[in-house]
């Protein structure tokens, strides 16, 4: 689909990190855009950016792992715009909490934003791209979806969005629906997303402490995600994957070839291994050695 002046986009997560990034590549491109997010303030000042670039903008605050509060966005942005084009469910969050011995209120946040904020998104939005003829679907995954070693509770969500993503796309695909679907996967994109917890709902009791020894690896992704891609490269990269119609959208080549070796392995049945050479962290032996030296022990072999 053409990124053509005066279409709409609506994007959740849109108050920061690649959300307001793509936001921002819409508007360059004329298009209007709904933004949603959970942080009202944030909201409020994305809003106004995208306002101040020249289209249209409409903040709309939503929690989306809410059913009801991703049919209210869609039913915002028919009200506003009487159309949508091109829908990205992009908000998503991360934690450290411990996910088998913490509490279930992690996995239950994380599957809620991640997972089925991207179904509510589906389904609130597919009607009105298939009444109209056309739009594009973006689902922002990960790498981590063809790819887990890290945060449980992250990578089953991110493996279910590229699943359902894949589902979503070859259903289409058979019905002969001119609809587009494309799925995100990065590796590290310099975002706020290591403090994602800042938006922990007050629903779910307090937040979760971080699990024993999560500072190990969190400051090792802290610093990746500090040297990754701007937000900015990977939105146009989204943008071309649209008027593309290309479904993988990988920003990060180098770590699709880590998923390929991961494949490799699957194939021959091999037990998983511990993830190596994972762009960004320091090999595997190093991240044992300062496991074992928080927990005194000697490194295993
Ligand atoms: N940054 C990375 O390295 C990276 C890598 C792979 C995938 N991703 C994915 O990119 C997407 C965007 O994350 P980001 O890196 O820009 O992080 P970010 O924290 O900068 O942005 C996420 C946005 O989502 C919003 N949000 C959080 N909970 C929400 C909710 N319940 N409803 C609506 N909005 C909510 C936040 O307020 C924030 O504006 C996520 O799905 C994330 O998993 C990020």
């Amino acid at each position: 689909m053409e990124l053509e002046r005066g279409k709409v986009a609506v994007v959740t997560g849109a108050a920061g990190g690649i959300g307001l990034a793509l936001a921002e590549r819409f508007a360059r491109s004329g298009l209007h855009v709904v933004l949603a997010d959970v942080d009202e303030a944030a909201l409020a000042r994305a809003t106004e950016t995208i306002s101040s670039m020249g289209v249209e903008a409409l903040g709309v605050p939503t929690d989306v792992s809410s059913e009801q509060a991703v049919q209210a966005l869609a039913a915002a942005t028919l009200e506003r715009f009487g159309a949508a084009h091109i829908v990205c469910n992009n908000a998503g969050v991360a934690t450290m909490a411990d996910p088998w011995t913490g509490p279930l209120s992690s996995w239950e946040w994380v599957i809620g934003v991640n997972l089925w904020g991207v179904i509510h998104g589906v389904r609130a939005f597919l009607p009105i791209l298939v009444g109209q003829g056309e739009g594009h679907i973006v689902n922002t995954a990960s790498i981590a979806g063809l790819l887990p070693g890290l945060t449980p509770a992250y990578d089953a969500t991110k493996h279910a969005v590229v699943a359902l993503t894949e589902d979503l796309y070859t259903s289409l695909a058979m019905t002969g629906l001119p609809i587009g679907v494309s799925v995100l996967c990065p590796g590290w994109v310099r975002t706020g997303i290591m403090d994602a917890g800042r938006n922990w709902p007050a629903h779910l009791g307090e937040a979760p402490p971080d699990a024993f020894g999560a500072e190990i690896m969190g400051n090792h992704v802290r610093r990746a995600i500090d040297e990754g891609l701007t937000p900015g490269s990977v939105a146009d990269l989204v943008a071309d994957s649209i008027t593309g119609l290309r479904f993988w959208v990988f920003p990060h080549p180098d770590f699709v070839e880590v998923a390929e070796r991961r494949w490799a392995t699957i194939a021959e049945g091999q037990n998983p291994a511990l993830l190596t050479d994972v762009p960004g962290l320091p090999p595997a032996e190093q991240l044992l050695t300062e496991v074992a030296a928080l927990l005194e022990v000697p490194p295993a072999d």
